[in-house]
């Protein structure tokens, strides 16, 4: 057990930091571009394919390339709804995802603390910006729930 709490320890925030390095800068600036889909579902899709991805999969049901090495299983993030009555908890979904609240931060948490992640990248240096990236994660995995 010791050797799996190790890999998991120092595994998640290397790929943090790996996630938040090789990610193109062009890709963070909200395309202005004619056309292009600017909704924050559709920028939330962006992010998630480039932050979170790795572990939930490209499809959000917590199959990433990196699942395998974790303890705790990535959620299936398609599912959230169904396991709350049928009703999208947005505020809660919210707080898993930045996880600077206290009470969230039950026991060991392997999934990033992403509203400190977020301060660290160069587009999002204020609160702000935090929140609203955040908040379109939110909205595009409102937007993938199964029925
Ligand atoms: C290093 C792997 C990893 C990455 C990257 C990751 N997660 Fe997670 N996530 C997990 C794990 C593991 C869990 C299961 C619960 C836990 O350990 O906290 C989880 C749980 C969650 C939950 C809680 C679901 C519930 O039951 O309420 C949400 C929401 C979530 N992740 C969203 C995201 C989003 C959005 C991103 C990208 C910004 C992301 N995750 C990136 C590993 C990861």
């Amino acid at each position: 057990m010791a050797h799996k709490t190790s890999i998991r320890h120092c595994l998640a925030p290397s790929i943090l930091v790996a996630l938040l390095t090789t990610f193109p800068a062009s890709a963070q600036t909200p395309a202005a571009a004619d056309g292009a889909d600017t909704t924050s579902a559709a920028m939330g899709k962006q992010s998630f394919r480039s932050y979170c991805a790795s572990c939930h999969g490209a499809e959000a049901r917590g199959d990433g390339s990196v699942a395998e090495h974790l303890k705790v299983p990535p959620t299936d993030l398609t599912q959230i709804s169904q396991r709350n009555n049928g009703e999208f908890p947005f505020e809660d979904v919210f707080q898993s995802i930045d996880g600077r609240k206290p009470a969230r931060a039950h026991g060991n948490r392997d999934m990033p603390v992403w509203g400190d992640a977020f301060k660290m990248t160069r587009d999002e240096p204020d609160e702000a910006g935090v929140n609203d990236r955040i908040n379109d994660l939110v909205h595009f995995i409102k937007s993938i729930q199964e029925e």
